[in-house]
């Protein structure tokens, strides 16, 4: 089967690959029919993922039709059109049990941190992804889900992960009504965050990025009021000088480890890797938000340590919430949004890229070129 080819450092290709099987009982195999590539296969793509093998498939963003079921899967059969959850999770776990989907402990045991994600690294399982023709789904009765009929592929394929990640950074961040919300980062993520935090009451959204076309985009999607941090000297003195001094209420970090706009931040987290990346938006959020305020984490950083002002921390009494997406725990809900209008996932699409074109589509989406906001791969069967 084609299936994307990690290579080294912003090498990726097709190849041809074996096609998965069935390994344990609970699996099922995919027939891919859209998958996106994700900021975080960015962190995966410069490099930054330790334990990131040449030879593996990324792409944990992706919906298909079931090709094949183990014999223990009862939830899904052979035809159906299903979504499937970045996170791989077991669903009898501790951690499962309190709707952590993020930190199962059984699909990665090795670690005692994330649970298993599709197609990113080693350090979360060392799965196989869905930039593929096909893929093996473990624990199939848990995270897939029937796509209902009314929703459209396009939608369903941004459910897996965008869109439970961006409700999830505004619920996190506690927003109490007529909050300042300020969110760092105009991409997929950040652009949810924002159009979010208004479904919580949110009185005042502000969008902070570098990107021109993303900022233009974000205050069309989210209503919102978006900013250059180019444009300003100290993004940290601008929030502060337009929240009366006081700070946001909150401030969500949609960035994570691939941040620009400080060369300290960006030489020892990027190129030199001391750091697990470029700690540059969870600074300014730290710094930004009001005292007492709360901190709301879902850009991605490594598992080492990062520059951060934790002094900052305490003396301000943040709160600092966290956790890669409990997406299962978010899809009932979020498909109530779409349906009813309030959010529609589909619109962040700019890029159809054919399977085959997978190299060229990460390097369009990593050096943000062409205006591309969040592009997806359309597989050859999926085509006719
Ligand atoms: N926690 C989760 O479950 C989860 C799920 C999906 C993605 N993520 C993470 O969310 C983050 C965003 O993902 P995405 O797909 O939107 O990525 P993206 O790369 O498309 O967007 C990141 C944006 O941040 C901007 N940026 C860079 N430095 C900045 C700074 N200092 N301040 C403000 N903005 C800055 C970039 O210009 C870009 O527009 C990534 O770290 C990704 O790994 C987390
Ligand atoms: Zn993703
Ligand atoms: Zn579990």
């Amino acid at each position: 089967m084609l299936a994307m080819n990690y290579r080294g450092p912003f090498r990726v290709r097709v190849d041809h690959k074996p096609y998965p099987e069935i390994q344990h009982p609970s699996d099922a195999i995919v027939r891919v029919t859209r998958s996106c590539i994700c900021g975080s296969d960015l962190h995966l793509y410069h490099g930054l993922v330790p334990d990131t093998r040449v030879g593996t498939t990324f792409g944990h963003e992706f919906i298909g039709i079931v090709e094949e079921v183990g014999a223990d899967v009862q939830n899904l059969k052979v035809g159906d059109h299903v979504l499937v959850p970045f996170n791989i999770a077991c669903g009898s776990c501790p951690f499962c049990l309190q709707e952590l989907y993020g930190n199962c402990h059984e699909s990665n045991p090795e670690a005692t941190a994330v649970g298993g994600i599709f197609g990113y690294s080693h350090t979360a399982g060392g799965y196989d992804g869905g930039q593929a023709e096909y893929v093996r789904v473990p624990y199939a009765d848990v995270g897939p889900m029937v796509i209902p009929a009314d929703l459209h592929p396009d939608d369903a394929v941004l459910l897996t992960d965008v869109v439970p990640t961006g409700y999830q950074a505004a619920e996190m961040a506690g927003i109490k009504p007529g909050d300042t919300v300020v969110v760092f980062g105009a991409g997929p993520v950040g652009i949810m965050a924002a159009k979010c935090a208004w479904l919580f009451g949110a009185g005042r959204v502000i969008v902070i990025d570098h990107l021109e076309y993303r900022l233009d985009f974000v205050r069309t999607y989210a209503q919102c009021e978006a900013y250059n941090f180019r444009s300003m000297n100290d993004p940290v003195l601008f929030l502060k000088k337009t929240t009366d001094y006081f700070g946001a209420d909150v401030c969500i970090d949609a960035v994570g480890s691939d941040a620009a706009g400080s060369a300290l931040q960006t030489i020892t987290g990027r190129k030199l890797m001391l750091q697990a990346g470029s700690a540059t938006a969870l600074h300014w959020a730290i710094n930004s938000v009001k005292k007492g305020g709360i901190v709301s984490i879902v850009g991605v950083y490594g598992p080492t340590d990062n520059l951060i002002p934790i002094g900052n921390v305490v003396n301000k009494g943040i709160t600092i919430r966290a956790n890669q997406a409990s997406v299962k725990r978010l899809l009932p809900k979020l498909i109530e949004h779409v349906r009813a209008g309030r959010i529609d996932p589909k619109a962040i699409i700019t890029h159809r890229v054919p399977l085959e074109e997978v190299s060229d589509a990460y390097h369009i989406f990593s050096a943000k070129l062409d205006n591309c906001i969040k592009p997806i791969l359309i597989p050859p069967s999926a085509r006719v």
